[in-house]
């Protein structure tokens, strides 16, 4: 994690973060050690609790709390370990919240407890928060990093587009080359997913219903067309959609045998698996760890991870070199609410545009890539109205 380093070397020489209580209800892996590693070199206080227990690394939890940093997370700890721990950090009181899912920010803001700043990773934390802030109830600011151009770009993208195949890969070692992947949803993320997925050598079908991704989606040289048509043709079945019940009844009905299916969406509700159990009338065999058969009469279909998020139910999710990008956001925007949280409003905040492109260049220079300025009359001609064609 270049990038994060770089921040962790800056933060350790400047200590911006001097005396702050910097609280993080994140996932608990290796990637999250290391921010933690870079808020401490800064000066910060922190402490560590789990966004979701399924997620906890037992052993990085037991390595951070070796080097004196406290952790309340343990994998597979049931719903009342989870709100204790929540609520521990929550007593500790902290100065400024990171968050994947607004759980500890959302308690804080439910006990009418004073907090400086929060920053957010995800889409559904910020759509919590957002709800909030209409209320006129959110009484700090917040830096939505799930929305900088680093994070959205890369993470989803590069991200989720190489972790949903590798995820697939890893459950079937299926060969892409000349399938047909059938891909519901053209957005950041099924937008990497399509692109991967041609250049490993498949055909790449996009169901969509918006027009203009459609349109986007016919542009980038792949088929459109509606989903009822693609299940006829599809030997792969991705949904990246965030919706419910995207592939059904009738799409099962006319799928291929040995047809495979997979989502890559938040939640497990994008495949209908009530319709695929009551067609099957039961008839389901796991095949490989991953992989469950559906017998349908006449054609198999076979359901991968049970319809949960692929990357992370059959891979590793995300790279840590995506994580680089998305953890140097959350370090720098608790440098910002730290240096600058009480003249911010209380709103949910973009990134400051001067943060993602200092994290956009320290990346390009730990990839050894160098690019140029805009020469000062450049500048000038960019910034003024009379200068002519
Ligand atoms: N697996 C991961 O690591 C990961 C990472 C980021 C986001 N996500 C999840 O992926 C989902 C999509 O995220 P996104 O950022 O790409 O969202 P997005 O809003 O950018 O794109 C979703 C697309 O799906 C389309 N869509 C909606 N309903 C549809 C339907 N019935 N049929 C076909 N297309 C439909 C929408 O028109 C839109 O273009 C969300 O659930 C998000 O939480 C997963």
């Amino acid at each position: 994690m270049p990038v994060l380093r770089r921040v962790r070397e800056r933060f350790r020489e400047e200590q911006p973060l001097d005396g702050a209580k910097v609280a993080a209800c994140l996932h608990v892996t290796a990637e999250t050690a290391n921010l933690m590693q870079a808020l401490s070199a800064g000066g910060a206080e922190v402490a560590l609790c789990s966004a979701n227990p399924l997620t906890t690394q037992d052993e990085v939890a037991a390595a951070l709390v070796d080097l004196g940093v406290p952790v309340q997370a343990k994998r597979g700890e049931d719903i009342e370990s989870y709100s204790r721990h929540v609520h521990s950090l929550a007593d500790w009181k902290p100065d400024i919240t990171l968050d994947d899912g607004a759980d500890l920010l959302m308690l804080l803001h439910e006990r009418g407890q004073p907090v400086g700043g929060g920053a957010e990773e995800t889409t559904t934390g910020l759509l919590r928060l957002r709800r909030l802030e209409a209320e006129g109830r959110l009484t700090c600011p917040v830096v939505a990093v799930n929305e900088s151009r680093t994070e959205r770009t890369f993470n989803d993208r590069y991200g989720t587009g190489q972790s949903a195949l590798d995820g697939i890969l890893r459950a079937t070692n299926l060969l892409l080359a000349g399938r047909t992947l059938v891909l519901f949803g053209y957005g950041a993320t099924g937008k990497g997913i399509a692109q991967r997925a041609r250049g490993a050598g498949a055909t790449v079908i996009v169901c969509e219903v918006d027009p203009l991704r459609a349109l986007e989606a016919r542009m980038d040289a792949f088929e459109v067309m509606p989903a009822l048509d693609a299940s006829e043709r599809g030997d792969l079945f991705v949904t990246v959609t965030g919706s419910r019940g995207v592939v059904r009844r009738e799409h099962f009905e006319r799928m291929r045998d040995g047809a495979v299916l997979a989502n890559a969406g938040h939640f497990d509700v994008e495949i209908d698996l009530g319709a695929l159990r009551e067609l099957s009338g039961g008839r389901v065999r796991q095949v490989l760890p991953l992989v469950e058969e559906y017998d349908l009469g006449n054609r198999r279909v076979h359901l991968l991870a049970s319809g949960r998020v692929v990357n992370l139910a059959a891979g590793e999710g995300h790279p840590a070199a995506v994580m680089d990008m998305s953890f140097a956001n959350l370090a720098l925007a608790v440098e910002h609410l730290k240096l600058h949280g009480e003249g911010l409003e209380n709103r949910v905040l973009a990134v400051p545009k001067e943060l993602d492109e200092e994290i956009a260049r320290l990346k390009l220079e730990s990839l050894g890539v160098g690019i140029d300025t805009l020469t000062a009359e450049q500048r000038e001609y960019l910034i003024s109205w009379d200068a002519g064609p």
